[in-house]
């Protein structure tokens, strides 16, 4: 075994034992309560947007965006656009990775790789800002609800002239909302790619923790997740290239996360 290949038995090996440890995932449980209710997920911004992600997320980004190398990021839910902002720039660094291992001559703006952003409402001092970004031109947007059908039509057409794509839902975290997204957008996940679905972690709060909100337990992206696997293992779907689609929760990255905001939401297609 090479010294490489030992460091990562062994990493598995602590992650696997980390994701066991009882008194570990309490710890996590507590921090993540406390966090909420300190809005802590607001507090961060990638490349000067503000992203509503926790970092521990933003890593697993990172690394699910170098392993998969894709060419079309489709995300819901905008916001103040740290997200796309996210996607983009690894996109721009998966574009000069590549021309640099070429030895060609880069023109950041001639680029195949695109993250398309969809919202129901992009406010107007968020668009300025994400049009305005040095990374916009990774950038396309689509304002509308995810599950409008002709939102779905543009988002698969546009689908259509790429090869390797990565879904990532954040927008509205109802069950049924979510479960829809899935429906929608799922199929469109490239083989060995990731749909990743945030926000699971609703369902393993305490009761009640979003007041305001229409979404809590038993009615959130998690339940939504359970459902549509359910419906992929009795009834099947088939993806957009045409193959049987299958998912499976991604037990590493969460395993090495713990504090996540997608348990059971990051799903590889398999
Ligand atoms: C949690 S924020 C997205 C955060 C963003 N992905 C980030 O990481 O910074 C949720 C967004 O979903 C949008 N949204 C709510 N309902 C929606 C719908 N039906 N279709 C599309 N977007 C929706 C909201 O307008 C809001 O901007």
């Amino acid at each position: 075994m090479s010294q490489t290949e030992e460091f990562d038995k062994r990493n598995l090996e602590f992650i696997a034992r980390g994701a066991a440890d009882k008194s570990f995932l309490e710890l996590t449980r507590q921090w993540f309560a406390t966090a909420n209710s300190h809005e802590y997920s607001y507090h961060f911004e990638w490349l000067s947007r503000p992203i509503i992600q926790y970092p521990q997320d933003i890593v697993a980004l990172q690394e699910l965006i170098w392993r998969i190398k894709p060419d079309l990021i489709i995300e819901t839910g905008i916001a103040h656009g740290g997200s796309l902002i996210l996607s983009a720039s690894l996109l721009a660094m998966l574009d000069y990775c590549e021309a640099a291992v070429a030895g060609h001559t880069l023109n950041p703006r001639d680029t195949r790789r695109r993250v398309l952003g969809i919202d129901i409402d992009i406010r107007q001092h968020n668009r300025i800002a994400i049009e305005e970004h040095p990374l916009a031109h990774h950038i396309d947007m689509i304002q509308g609800s995810s599950i409008e059908p002709d939102v779905v039509t543009q988002v698969h057409g546009i689908a259509r002239d790429h090869d390797r794509v990565l879904v990532i839902l954040d927008s509205n975290h109802t069950h049924e909302h979510v479960l829809a997204e899935l429906e929608a957008y799922a199929p469109l996940t490239s083989k060995e790619s990731y749909c990743v679905v945030f926000d699971t972690v609703i369902e393993d709060m305490p009761e009640n923790i979003f007041p305001d909100r229409p979404w809590g337990k038993g009615n959130n992206p998690k339940t939504a997740v359970r459902e549509y696997l359910r419906r992929l293992d009795k009834e099947g779907r088939k993806a957009f290239d045409g193959d049987p689609l299958a998912f499976r929760a991604d037990r590493i990255i969460e395993g090495k996360l713990l504090i996540t905001v997608a348990p059971d939401g990051y799903l590889m297609r398999v």
